[in-house]
């Protein structure tokens, strides 16, 4: 959906622009999801499972820019991508309409200015106006960064889902359930 665009004071001093994410920035996601994934193990892809074209990504982010029920934000530094975040209903049916998923990632070399806690902040504000009730999210139990972030903006936990993930490693990991009354 469209969204006023936003800049946020970061800890260093620079600004960060917060704004829909457009297919003129799909050769940057495809990039940002292939240097992302493999900086942090704790999102769901691995880098090798990036497989986007051009056009496919371009068309995802036609598809959620056109939709009243989807936030798909890009983070913008110096005119730079650091980061995406989104929200995503969890269906139409009247009875789950109520509720929608977020996610959020940020390049490494940007973690600790005060991007996230901006992004969290915008993306559950956006969710709120288009009417949704509820925000649910799924974090790695050991992703410290993330839950802590997370807990700082109201997301109380209330589940865990036991060998959620299989890293290549062949380490399981569990994921905690967290969610906000909006
Ligand atoms: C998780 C992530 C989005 C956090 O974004 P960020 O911009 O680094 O977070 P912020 O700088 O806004 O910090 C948010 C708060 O968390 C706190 N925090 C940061 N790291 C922390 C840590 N390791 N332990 C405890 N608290 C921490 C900060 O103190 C800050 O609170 P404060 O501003 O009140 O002091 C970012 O690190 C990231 O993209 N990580 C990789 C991808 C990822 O894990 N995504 C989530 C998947 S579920």
């Amino acid at each position: 959906m469209q969204f006023e665009t936003k800049y946020v004071q970061l800890a260093d001093g620079r600004v960060c622009k917060l704004m829909p994410n457009t297919s003129e920035y799909a050769q940057d996601m495809i990039d940002y999801l292939k240097k992302t994934s493999a900086e942090t193990p704790f999102l769901l892809r691995n880098p090798d499972e990036v497989s986007y074209t051009l056009d496919a990504e371009k068309a995802i982010l036609d598809r959620l820019y056109e939709d009243p029920r989807s936030v798909m934000m890009v983070a913008l530094v110096d005119g730079k991508v650091a980061g995406n975040g989104s929200i995503n209903g969890m269906g139409e049916k009247r009875k789950v309409r109520h509720r929608c998923g977020l996610a959020i990632a940020l390049y490494q070399e940007y973690w600790r200015l005060g991007i996230g806690k901006a992004m969290m902040e915008y993306l559950t504000d956006l969710a709120k106006e288009i009417g949704y009730k509820q925000v649910e999210l799924e974090v790695v139990a050991d992703n410290e960064r993330a839950t802590a972030l997370y807990k700082k903006s109201g997301f109380v936990e209330y589940g865990r889902r036991p060998k959620a993930l299989l890293f290549d490693d062949g380490i399981y990991h569990d994921e905690i359930l967290m969610c906000k009354s909006l």
